[in-house]
């Protein structure tokens, strides 16, 4: 998550698109300037974290971990990093070569930070994408806090346990391989992973080790569902999906890994289904900063107000 993975992902959870100064910034036009400038900001007592996208000007990670800086009396600097599509490894190398201790990754380089890494958590290697990097002893060492952070949300913030629940995963791409290790970790009664290609749920649901159950979408007719996660992308092209009726049981939770200031395709969609709860994905974008925060500083902070103030604004 960090942020969106299809401003394209954070950051799995995934802002959506709004045309903007910042996605005009894309692409080809990162400079070696641009990327590999060391802070000018960042006094010698801070230390210095990043995160890396392209694009990546609409980030709202910098203003998060400035949040939980201050509010956990941290001295560090967080800025972004627009890095060339060719050229993840090298701004990541000058970086650590400035004094980075760490960095969020963020689309299109989650994967490239995967192969990047020397040393990688277990559930980074689940999700085979990295969105955390930490530069210690000249090594780098990569983890994924995107499924915590959705699982952190989930049930802390929305006061949703998914112990004993029938969890839907729609979406068999990059962002729901990142969080069904972590969704499984809760002990879910069912978990079934959904997608428009039945053939890449059932892959992905073979390598959860036959703890989850890969279907088409059509296959889910006659069934209902307690928690409903939307991990695909089509609500980033305003599509809806095509879900069958019935499948939201009462009081069911549906939550999109997506956020934006409007309503989301997905949550309208689940709205009009009868879905009693529902929730965008701007929890999970705080709570994965959270998490890497907690890796780099050792420290905690607190999300809550943090999270109101970002809805607010
Ligand atoms: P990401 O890293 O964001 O997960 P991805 O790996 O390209 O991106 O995966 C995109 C996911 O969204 C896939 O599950 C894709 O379904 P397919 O595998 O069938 O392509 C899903 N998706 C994208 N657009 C969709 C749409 N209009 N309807 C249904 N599913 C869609």
């Amino acid at each position: 998550m960090t942020e969106d993975r299809k401003i394209t992902g954070a950051d799995a959870p995934r802002e959506k698109a709004k045309p903007s100064v910042a996605q005009g910034l894309s692409t080809a036009t990162a400079t070696p300037e641009q990327t590999l400038q060391s802070s000018v900001l960042c006094p010698q007592s801070s230390e210095l974290y990043a995160v890396f996208g392209n694009p990546v000007a609409h980030s709202r990670s910098p203003r998060i971990h400035a949040a939980f800086a201050q509010q956990t009396g941290e001295r560090l600097c967080y800025e972004t990093r627009l890095a060339p599509l060719d050229g993840f490894a090298d701004a990541v190398r000058q970086f650590i070569q400035a004094g980075g201790k760490g960095a969020n990754v963020t689309v299109p380089f989650k994967e490239e930070a995967f192969r990047l890494a020397d040393e990688l958590s277990p559930r980074a290697l689940a999700a085979q994408a990295v969105n955390t990097l930490s530069f210690t002893a000249g090594r780098v060492f990569g983890d994924n806090t995107d499924g915590a952070g959705l699982v952190r949300d989930i049930e802390n913030n929305l006061a949703f346990p998914i112990a004993g629940r029938r969890v839907l995963l729609l979406g068999a791409g990059g962002a729901a391989r990142g969080v069904i290790l972590p969704l499984l970790e809760q002990n879910p009664a069912t978990l079934t992973i959904a997608n428009r290609n039945a053939d890449k749920a059932r892959t992905l649901a073979e390598l959860a080790a036959s703890r989850a159950r890969g279907t088409g979408f059509a296959e889910l007719a006659g069934q209902s569902f307690d928690l409903i996660i939307n991990a695909t992308s089509a609500s980033l092209a305003g599509a809806t999906l095509p879900l069958p009726d019935g499948i939201f049981a009462a009081g069911s939770l549906a939550y999109d890994m997506m956020y934006g200031k409007d309503e989301t395709p997905f949550l309208a969609q689940a709205r009009n289904a009868g879905a009693a709860r529902r929730s965008d994905g701007l929890g999970m974008l705080v709570e994965q900063a959270a998490e890497s925060f907690f890796i780099w500083r050792q420290k905690r902070p607190q999300t809550r107000d943090l999270l109101a103030e970002l809805r607010a604004s």
